[in-house]
């Protein structure tokens, strides 16, 4: 049985000060019972610090939102994974679309960080998606399966049933236009028969697979009830403390 994480991807926005501001709503906003649900807060590299102080003895977990595949060295910029468990980190996202299209990540160097993240006890958010021309040219499937098997190339059965991945189709993401309930789940299903077949029925019902895309309170619970959609990774709406509690309370049952 699969559990429900509903992450929030914070993107470039918020300094320390806002960052401190958001947390601190967001804690009294999640007065409410969480059951099973898992939350975790993606905010920028200059925020984690302080914000793993605020969230000490809370639900909430800490995620970043890019790490480098090496461990130290002459990489300006970049940041290690020691680094970010260095501030609490526990999740890092890796391959988002924007990375890919603004930064051009590829599957490649993808795969190599979710491998050094797993190797560095880091659990992965590992982004996958289509663009609206490839949905169009009905090429959905085929460019999605190729991310999926690029992005776990080498990768064994029990590392792969511990990370996560966000199905993020790109078309979907701020745009306010988000993936009917029946699209999103039919993507899942590939998903999880895809690794089914790359590994085994046992490791592919053990992967939790989120949804991203314009998810927002109308349309959370809808899109959380679909079988094969284990969670959320939100933009937009969890800037707002209110808004993102209202999306994780429509994932507890
Ligand atoms: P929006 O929720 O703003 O569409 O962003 C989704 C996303 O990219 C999360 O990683």
């Amino acid at each position: 049985m699969r559990n429900k994480i509903i992450a929030g991807n914070w993107k470039m926005n918020k300094d320390v000060s806002q960052s401190l501001a958001l947390v601190g709503e967001l804690k009294k906003a999640l007065s409410f019972d969480l059951g099973t649900t898992k939350v975790i807060i993606c905010p920028p590299f200059t925020s984690l610090a302080a914000v793993h102080v605020l969230i000490k003895g809370t639900p909430i977990a800490l995620g970043a939102q890019n790490m480098y595949h090496e461990d130290e060295g002459a990489f300006t910029a970049e940041i290690s994974p020691s680094m970010l468990k260095s501030v609490g980190c526990q999740y890092v996202i890796l391959g988002h679309s924007e990375r890919r299209q603004y930064f051009g990540e590829t599957n490649e160097f993808i795969n190599k960080k979710v491998k050094k993240a797993i190797a560095s006890d880091l659990i992965p958010i590992v982004c996958v998606g289509e663009t609206l021309e490839e949905r169009e040219k009905n090429i959905t499937d085929q460019i999605v399966s190729t991310q999926v098997k690029g992005v776990l190339k080498d990768i064994p059965a029990n590392q792969v049933e511990k990370l996560i991945i966000a199905y993020e189709p790109v078309w979907a993401i701020g745009t306010g236009k988000n993936a009917t309930p029946q699209q999103a789940e039919d993507v899942h299903k590939l998903i999880r028969k895809l690794i089914g077949q790359l590994y085994s029925w046992s490791t592919a019902e053990q992967v939790v697979i989120q949804y991203g895309g314009s998810v927002k309170p109308d349309n959370a619970a809808d899109l959380l009830s679909q079988p094969n959609i284990d969670g959320a990774l939100v933009g937009g709406a969890c800037l707002k403390a209110d808004s993102f509690a209202s999306i994780i309370k429509a994932s507890v049952k």
